[in-house]
Formats: C-alpha cells, structure tokens, sequence
C-alpha cells in the first residue's frame, strides 16, 4: 500500500495540497440560521464525546420501537451491536408513524421522470404501495431472512420495493442500474436473492437501458432466482421478453392484493440490506447494514446536518443504487417525515438547465450533489443556473470525493447565490451515514474542507507506526469509537471484514482515505490510499478493471490506475500489454474499452487505453502504479531504484511522449 496521496511525493499533487492547506477564505454560519437549526447549540459536540450511548440513545428515543432496548451498545471489538434487545421496523418509522399523523397527507416523495413525466406520492399512499407490494412479495414466496435483489433506474417503484423488503424483514440488495449483466449475476450469486425486480428498461438522456435484457443474460447463471418482477417503465421501445413462470409484472404482483400488511418486528441487529462496494481486490464486497443502529443514525444526520423542516424540499441528486440514495433519499429523510425528491434523468437532459429547472419548478430548499457534477455545471458556465429562480434553495450538500475549492466557490456563489451554507459530508457505503461535515448552523467552513467529525465520532490522522500526525501532516484517516450505523461485517466473509478494516490498526477502523488536520483541527480529506478509484464519485477497483481486461483474449496483463481529471475527479487509465499475436491498434482500443464496459458496466470504461511491451515491475514483481500515474499524467518519472528493470518505464515514458509531440 503506498502512503496518502499528498506524500506520494509527486511534485505536482504536493503543491496542490499545500495550497490547499493555506486556503484562507472563512464563511462563518448564517446568524439567522441558529435559533432556529436543528443543530443549534455547539454543547452537542462535547456532549456526545462524553455520553456517547446517551447521545444515541437519545436520538434513537424519536423513533417508534415495539420494543425498548436493554442495552445502547455492544462492542466487542470489531463487533458492534446497537440497541440490544430492541424492537421495531425501518419501514414503520418511514412509512407508517407518518402515514398515521398529520403528514398523512405530505409529499413523502416526489418524482420527477427523465420525459417531464411525475408523480406524487403522499406518504398515505406511500404506505399503500409499499404494503401492496410487501404483500405481493409474500405471495412470490419471500419469506423474513430471505434476500431480494433489485436492478432499476431512479423509479419511484425503486423506493416502494425497498421499503416494502424492509416492511417484511427481507434484505434487499440493490444494484445500480448502470451496471452490467455479469456485475448483476455476481452480486445476486453472492447474496443468493431469491427475487429479482427490475424494469423492461430505464429511459438515460432519451435512450434506453435494456435493464430485462441485460437481468435475463444474468439470470442464466443465477440459480437461486426463482421469480422477476418486471416494473413497465418504457414499454415497447425496451422489447423486453417475459418468461413464462419466472417472470411477472410489477401490476400483476400487486393485482388483487390487500393494503394490510403489518410491519415484521425487527431486531435491531437484524439485517437492512446488503450494498455491493468495490474493495482493493477480489470481488466487491457485500457491506452489510442492520435496523436500528442504521436507522438511528441516518434520520440524525439528516436531521442535523441538512436542519431538514416540515415545510422543507430537499433532493439529493444520486442513484438510489449508490449508498447515498439509500441513506439519503430514501431511509433518512423519509424516517425524518420529509419531501425526498427523486430525479430519474441526467442533468443534461433534455438541456444544461435541467437540475436549475427542477430546482425552481418544485421550490427545492436543500440540495444534496457531488463535486463531478459542479465541476461539470461550471464547464457549462454560469448562463444555465442564472436562467432559474433558485431563490428557495436555503442549503448545499457535496458528497462522493473531496470538493475542490474553486468548485465549492463557484456553488456557493452561483447557486447558493453566498446564503446558503455548504456542507461537505464524508463518508462511505461502510459507514451508512455521514461522519466528517459541517453543522450548518455552527461550522465556520473553508472550501475544501469537510470540518470536523459529528458528534459522538471520533476521527484520528495516523502515520504508518500508528502514530498520530500532527498539524499539516497527511497520514491514513481512522474512526476509533463505534457508531450506530456502522457495517456489521461484510455478507458471507467476516474474515475479509476482520481483515480488511480493523488489522492495519487494531481496535481502529481503517477508511482507506488519506487525510490532513490543520491547527483548527478541521478534516481535509486527501482521496484514498489504497487501488480505489473514484471516478466521478463512483467507487471502482483498479482490480476489477484489470480483471476485465485480461478477460478480453488478446490481452496478456493489465494495469490500471486513476489519473487526475478535472472534471470527473480520476479518469481511468489502463496499461496493457498484448499476448504476442495480437497488434495493438485504435480499433482495439476501442474494443478494450467496451468490453470493460461490458463486463462491469458503462462507468468502468477506461479514458486511455496505452499499450505497452512490458509493465515496471519491482524486483518483487509488484506493478509500481505510482509510475504509471507520473506517466498518464504526464510528470517527470518519480523514484525508479527499486524497479527490476528501470529501462521497462523509460521506454514506456518516451513512447507516450513523442506520440503527444507528434
Ligand atoms: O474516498 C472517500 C470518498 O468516497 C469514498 C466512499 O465511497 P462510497 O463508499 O462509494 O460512498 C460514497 C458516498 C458516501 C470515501 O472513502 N468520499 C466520499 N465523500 C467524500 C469523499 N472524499 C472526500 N470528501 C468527501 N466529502
């Protein structure tokens, strides 16, 4: 593992770290905000230091249980148990307290389709659909305990059958419908799901995703899947084929069946859902989530990180297939009793305009998005959002890789128009809920910088020995107290968990993230350490498109890293040498590239694609990506001794060099 990224030693990154550690621009919290915040008393951060289970307890005291706990937490090291004894349903505290108060007839969530097409759904018919379709789950055979995979585009029937798993006590499994037939088929495999539900196909910037085509390819090496329910969502154009006996139609599961399903009585440490993340090798892992603890912990950090009000619209602009839908479009804001709204298309679609228009046509108050999509609205310039009114908005989110500070400048003056504050919110699929952010009525924030761990989380910078850094100095990002939405372990391999996140530093959880503390003791996150790429804030193994690559027959090794982009944060750049038959040429390239595409789905498509007669190796036969960064990125070649052959990365350098003359 090669040391945080600001100490890799490239000049380049140094310097830029350098700068951002001097960045001097303060933007104290709005005044007016404070009475009135959620979070509005700075007492909450030693407080919770100093009663940790009391802090929690107290939060999860606003939800509904069936039945109190006995004891707030159960930590053995890397084992932790929340609210032990506890009783309830996530679904009951989303769906049904609501459904049954005076929000009965509030926007639970809002739906905007990709054609201009829309739907309401209060949160007493919220818990209609949700009960109809647990009950129509039921009646495909899915029992508590059982898993349920579930593979579709931003659909309100998305959010219904995650809600009406959870309702029922079934995990659910959700994977992004960008991914491909192959990523689908491994992750059912390793959850062993039993239903599947999808869609004849997505609508993407007026195409469509064949989502049943690309589910029945999976489905062939899918033995555990005994039934499909098939969402209708484009109709013809997606030429999706039913088969007899498997597969049935989202209105066909739910003909005829009552509104009356109970909510399961939950333990809390029984599991949520499972949602696949790419780790440094192998397969991707299974992150597992259970009831209360996660429950507890994503309404909080909602509630007091986004000041969410009754009379709010908040959106956050994700995937539900991503953990940051599942935490905050759907579980936090809908057990906080908010309007979540929930897009389906691209923000290009059908023009630039399109989040501006959304924003002005529903009076959005708080946005939630990632620094790939303001890096990409800055490149459109300043024209699209002036268009709209955006005078609601009153709060800005940034998740998903660290925020640079010319984007966080440009959000907060040409969207936030210099009121609304920002919140940049660290976390990761394994934690399920925010750890490192600003409170917005409390933080002074400086662009760039995610703050300061939320209460009751402890957060340290280490150097190799386990030692902390001190001010200014990057080192590996640890949490050292639990929390409550913590991952259990990971499904099917408690070893890997073990192993993975709490060996490097015992007793400590290891985030794979590369981070600085300046003197104000506030959080600058650096990127991961470990062959994690983040591209466009989502998460993907340099394993994993290497494996894709020596998949493809004329391709003999492969190497890949993440190389800075602009706008994407990294773009992947892949290194192939070619068995000795095959030629390279743009056309293979071309092949190359999809057939990553292919094998994981769209997002793993490599930028460049640079063959290469030989990969510089370490005299242990380690490939040294740090070399290979230098070169895609075009710097002078950092320290080659310890190559076996140092001539391999010259040749290679001067190869890509004179093709960038010429
Ligand atoms: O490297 C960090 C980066 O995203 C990783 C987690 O990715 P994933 O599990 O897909 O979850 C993404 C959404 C929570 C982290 O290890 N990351 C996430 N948020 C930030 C961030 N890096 C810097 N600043 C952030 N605000």
């Amino acid at each position: 593992m090669s040391v945080a990224k600001g100490d890799r030693g490239d000049p380049a990154e140094k310097e830029r770290l350098e700068a951002l550690l001097q960045e001097s621009r303060r933007f104290p919290p709005p005044a007016a905000m404070r009475a009135a915040a959620n979070a509005g008393d700075p007492k909450v951060y030693d407080a919770a230091a100093r009663d940790l289970e009391g802090f929690w307890a107290e939060q999860a005291e606003a939800l509904d249980w069936f039945k109190p706990w006995d004891k707030v937490l159960d930590w053995q090291s890397p084992w932790a148990k929340w609210f032990v004894g506890g009783q309830t349903n996530i679904c009951h505290n989303c769906v049904d307290r609501h459904a049954a108060s005076a929000r009965r007839n509030k926007a639970a969530i809002i739906w905007e389709g990709e054609p201009g097409d829309q739907r309401i759904l209060t949160y007493g018919q919220l818990q209609r659909e949700v009960a109809r379709f647990a009950n129509g789950l039921k009646r495909l055979g899915v029992a508590k305990g059982d898993r349920v995979a579930i593979y579709l585009g931003m659909v309100p029937e998305l959010a219904i059958a995650m809600l009406a798993c959870a309702r029922i006590g079934a995990p659910h499994s959700i994977v992004f419908g960008g991914f491909s037939a192959d990523a689908l088929a491994d992750r059912i495999n390793d959850a062993q799901a039993k239903v599947l539900v999808t869609a004849d196909g997505a609508w993407r910037r007026g195409g469509v995703v064949p989502l049943k085509a690309n589910a029945d390819a999976a489905l062939r090496a899918c033995p555990t899947i005994s039934k499909v329910v098939v969402v209708e969502r484009v109709g013809a154009a997606a030429q999706a084929e039913m088969q007899a006996g498997r597969d049935i139609t989202w209105e066909e599961t739910v003909a005829g069946v009552s509104a009356d399903c109970p909510c399961e009585k939950m333990d809390a440490e029984d599991m949520l859902f499972i949602l696949y993340t790419s780790g440094t090798t192998g397969k991707p892992k299974g992150i597992v989530h259970t009831t209360g603890g996660y429950m507890t912990g994503v309404s909080t950090t909602h509630r007091l990180i986004f000041d969410i009000k009754d009379t709010d619209v908040y959106w956050c602009t994700a995937d539900i297939g991503w953990v940051t839908g599942h935490s905050y479009i759907v579980y936090g804001p809908l057990a906080n009793g908010a309007t979540s709204l929930m897009y389906e298309g691209s923000p290009d679609h059908p023009d630039r305009g399109r989040f501006w228009s959304i924003c002005e046509k529903y009076g959005v108050n708080i946005l939630y998005t990632a620094p790939t999509s303001i890096r990409t609205f800055m490149r459109w310039g300043t024209d699209w959002p002036k268009r709209y009114d955006l005078s609601s908005l009153r709060l800005l989110g940034s998740v998903g890789e660290p925020i640079n500070p010319e984007a966080w400048m440009w959000y907060h003056e040409h969207i936030g128009a210099g009121r609304c504050p920002i919140v940049d919110t660290w976390w990761q699929t394994e934690t399920g809920m925010i750890l490192i952010t600003p409170l917005p009525a409390l933080t002074t924030t400086k662009p760039g910088s995610a703050t300061r761990p939320f209460p009751g989380i402890e957060a340290q910078v280490l150097d190799e020995r386990g030692d902390p850094v001190g001010p200014g100095a990057g080192g590996y990002l640890v949490l050292t107290r639990p929390w409550p939405a913590m991952m259990r372990t990971i499904y099917g391999d408690s070893e890997r968990y073990v192993r993975q996140y709490w060996s490097r530093y015992p007793g400590k959880y290891f985030t794979g993230d590369g981070a600085k503390v300046d003197e104000d003791g506030d959080f600058w996150l650096l990127g991961r350490v470990d062959d994690v790429m983040n591209v466009s804030g989502h998460r993907i193994s340099t394993y994993e498109v290497e494996s894709a690559l020596v998949d493809h027959p004329g391709v003999a090794e492969a190497a890949v890293i993440g190389r800075t982009h602009d706008v994407k944060g990294q773009a992947i750049a892949a290194f192939v040498t070619l068995k000795e038959a095959t030629k390279g040429s743009d056309a293979l390239k071309g092949e190359l590239r999809e057939h990553v595409a292919h094998k994981i789905g769209p997002i793993a498509r490599p930028d460049d694609i640079y063959f290469a007669a030989e990969l510089p190796k370490t005299r242990s036969a380690k490939i040294m990506r740090r070399l290979l960064r230098d070169i895609a990125e075009g710097r002078a070649l950092g320290d080659t001794t310890t190559l076996a052959d140092p001539s391999v990365v010259q040749r290679l350098k001067e190869q890509y060099e004179e093709k960038e003359d010429a």
